[in-house]
C-alpha cells in the first residue's frame, strides 16, 4: 500500500474546543486509509499560540514555549486518535522511530510535533521521507501558496503550480518564531525540495473539499513539484 502524509493544522482541525471538525476529519481519514497507508500530523491551532503567548508573558525563551506549543500539538492528536478509535494506533507518537513502529499494526498513525524551532509542517515532511510517502498534504485556512498574505494584500494571487525553489523564495521572507503563522515551514520546503516529495496545499476549513480534493480529484490548491503539476487522485 501506497503511503501518504497529511499535514493538518490546528486552525483546521480544532479552531477551538467548542467547535472542532474532528468527527469529520475522522471519517474522512478512514476512508483515505481503506487506500493508503495514512500518517497524520496534527498542529497545534489557536489554543498552541494562546499557551506560546502566555508562556512568553512568563519571560520563557522561545525553545520552551515551543515545547509548550508541542504539547498541544500532542493534545489536539491525542483527540483525533481517540475519535479514530480502532481505525487508528492508540498512542499518539512523539519521535519518528514511534511513528514508523506504530504504522506496523497497519493502522492510521497520529502525531504532533517533536523537537522545537519548527511547526509540524516540518514533522510531516520528515516523515514523508522516513516513510518514502508518494505525497505530502499540507492541510492549511488557505486556498493555497499566494504571491502575498491574501488576508493584508487583495491583490495577492494564488500560484496553481510551483517549484520547490520558487516556494522557497516565497517563504524565505517570513520569520521562524514560535507560533509564527507562516503557510508552510520553511525547513519543510526544504526537505521536500531534497526529496523531491510532491506537497499539495489545499484549503481544509470545509472537510468535505478537501475529501473531494484527494479523492475525487476536485483540487483548487496549490501543487509544488519539480516538473509538470502531478494531478489527483494518486
Ligand atoms: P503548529 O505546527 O501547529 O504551528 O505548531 P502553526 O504554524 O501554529 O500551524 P497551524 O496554525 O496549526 O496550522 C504549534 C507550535 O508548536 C511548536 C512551534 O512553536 C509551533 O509554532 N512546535 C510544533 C515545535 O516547536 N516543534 C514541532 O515539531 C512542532
Amino acid at each position: 500500500m501506497k503511503t501518504i502524509v497529511v499535514s493538518l493544522g490546528g486552525s483546521i482541525l480544532v479552531p477551538s474546543l467548542d467547535s472542532h471538525h474532528i468527527r469529520e476529519y475522522a471519517t474522512i481519514l478512514r476512508e483515505l486509509a481503506s487506500r493508503y497507508r495514512v500518517f497524520v500530523v496534527v498542529g497545534g491551532g489557536g489554543e498552541a499560540r494562546r499557551y506560546i503567548t502566555a508562556a512568553r508573558d512568563l519571560g520563557m525563551d522561545e525553545a520552551t514555549a515551543d515545547d509548550i506549543g508541542i504539547l498541544v500539538t500532542r493534545l489536539n492528536a491525542a483527540l483525533l486518535a481517540g475519535a479514530l478509535g480502532e481505525s487508528a494506533y492508540p498512542r499518539v507518537a512523539e519521535t519518528y522511530v514511534e511513528a514508523r513502529e506504530n504504522a506496523e499494526s497497519g493502522k492510521i498513525v497520529v502525531l504532533g510535533g517533536v523537537i522545537p524551532g519548527q511547526t509540524t509542517d516540518a514533522v510531516a515532511a520528515v516523515l514523508s521521507e522516513y516513510t518514502h510517502a508518494i505525497a505530502l498534504f499540507n492541510v492549511t485556512s488557505v486556498e493555497g501558496i499566494y504571491s502575498a498574505d491574501p488576508r493584508k494584500e487583495p491583490r495577492a494571487v494564488r500560484h496553481a503550480h510551483l517549484t520547490p525553489g520558487q516556494l522557497l523564495e516565497i517563504i524565505r521572507k517570513n520569520q521562524l518564531a514560535a507560533g509564527s503563522n507562516t503557510v508552510f515551514d520553511i525547513v519543510a520546503v526544504k526537505v521536500v525540495e531534497r526529496s523531491r516529495i510532491p506537497l499539495f496545499v489545499l484549503d481544509g476549513r470545509d472537510p468535505h473539499a478537501f475529501r473531494a480534493a484527494v479523492l475525487e480529484g476536485a483540487f483548487t490548491g496549490t501543487v509544488v513539484c519539480e516538473g509538470p503539476p502531478m494531478a489527483l487522485p494518486l
